[in-house]
């Protein structure tokens, strides 16, 4: 380990060897001209001037780092008791490349027009609705084949149970198809196969089990694992079937989530509607979102105004499960991020400013780290 030297001490934290020497016969010590100093009396310095010193194992990641303290907030409980647990609905996002029928299975299940509504027929934003099948309710999330899949997976990858990948039988596999592959199995997602536009003259499902089994996806009825239905969001056909096998996956999954424990939710997208103000969808992860209850997002704090449900109803409370829009938000929440709960609005304030503080020194941060760093590589 290379000895502590009062100059380079000094210019890491921003200060003239002086100043050092001066706090250093506060806290009565006297060392000697070019006396390496102890780590211990590194740190009180340190700690004198807000940072914490630090010695890491591997020499180059030496530094020291500006103390950045955070009021914590409630923390998602990693295991609930049992009797507290209810089932939740699965999270199903629709992924696959543009135009091969995302939205138009959801359109079908929703029974609605939503393709139709769109700019274009494209997909702008992610959509979430929920469908009921057999009583139980099901939460879609409509994607944009276009997307690049890291704004994706902040987005709502990583609050996804089951991905469907949806491949037009005409078209077969195409690069967005592979993407959403790669990303779903990387993130070990339970996949279902929707093999879609069945109803063309021009469809070869044949030639899409190929593809998808020299993907790693073998299709159930060649001897793999992979599920699939052989569908037409046109026709309705097998339709049902698809719907069927998203249920019976989420069976075999066991989602639960407590009703009761304190709200949060991811936001999945956010955006400022005129008349509206600043607006966000977010899927809630547990405990029950209502009307009037102060939450912090990230670095801003906020109060539930309105609740507005995927049919454009308001509503009093959402559920574990369930995509809502939410307005209410001091700014414009990142997506990705999670809104949770707070015991009040002045707790989420304060919460809120000590987090923009933080932001502020970390942006700061970057400038002290290069300084040391250039001087560590001296030593
Ligand atoms: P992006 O959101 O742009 O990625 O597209 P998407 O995957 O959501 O596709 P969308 O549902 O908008 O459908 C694209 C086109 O394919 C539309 O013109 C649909 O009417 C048509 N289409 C969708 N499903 C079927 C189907 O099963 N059969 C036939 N023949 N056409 C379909
Ligand atoms: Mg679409």
């Amino acid at each position: 380990k290379p000895p502590i030297l009062v100059p380079d001490l000094a210019a890491r934290l921003g200060l003239k060897p002086f100043n050092i020497m001066a706090d250093l016969i506060k806290i009565g010590v006297f060392p000697a001209p070019n006396q390496p100093l102890e780590p211990d009396i590194a740190a009180k310095i340190c700690e004198i001037h807000g940072f914490t010193f630090e010695r890491e194992k591997r020499d180059k990641d030496k530094g020291f780092h500006k103390e950045v303290e955070v009021i914590k907030e409630p923390e998602a409980p990693k295991q609930e008791p049992e009797d507290l647990l209810k089932t939740r609905p699965p999270i199903v996002t629709i992924m696959g490349h543009v135009d091969h029928g995302k939205t138009s299975i959801l359109d079908y299940f929703r029974k609605s027009k939503v393709v139709s509504g769109e700019a274009g027929g494209i997909t702008q934003h992610i959509g979430a609705y929920q469908v009921i099948h057999n009583d139980q309710e099901i939460t879609f999330l409509d994607t944009p084949g276009h997307a690049i899949f890291s704004d994706m997976r902040a987005r709502g990858a990583d609050i996804t149970d089951i991905v469907i990948i949806v491949v037009a039988a005409n078209d077969g596999i195409m690069p967005q198809t592979l993407e959403a592959i790669k990303h779903a199995k990387k993130a070990k997602k339970t996949i279902i196969v929707a093999i879609n536009k069945c109803d063309l003259p021009s469809s070869n499902v044949d030639r899409v089990k190929s593809q998808l089994a020299e993907n790693g996806l073998q299709t159930t009825d060649f001897g793999g694992d992979t599920e699939f239905a052989e569908v037409s969001a046109l026709t309705g056909k097998n339709m049902e079937d698809l719907l069927e096998l998203i249920a019976l996956q989420a069976e075999v999954l066991e989602l639960k989530a407590n009703p009761k424990a304190t709200a949060r939710a991811a936001v999945i997208e956010a955006r400022v509607v005129p008349g509206r103000g600043t607006t966000a969808t977010v899927i809630v992860e547990s405990g029950t979102l209502k009307v009037g209850t102060p939450f912090i997002c990230g670095p801003y704090a906020g109060k539930v105004r309105s609740l507005i449900n995927d049919r454009g109803a308001a509503i009093k409370s959402a559920h574990p499960g369930m995509p809502v829009e939410v307005i209410g938000f001091e700014e414009l929440p990142n997506v990705g991020d999670h809104l949770t709960e707070m015991k009040s609005e002045r707790e989420a304030k304060s919460l809120a400013s000590e987090r923009q503080e933080a932001q502020r020194l970390v942006r700061l941060k970057p400038q002290h780290r290069n300084r040391m760093e250039d001087l560590y590589s001296m030593v």
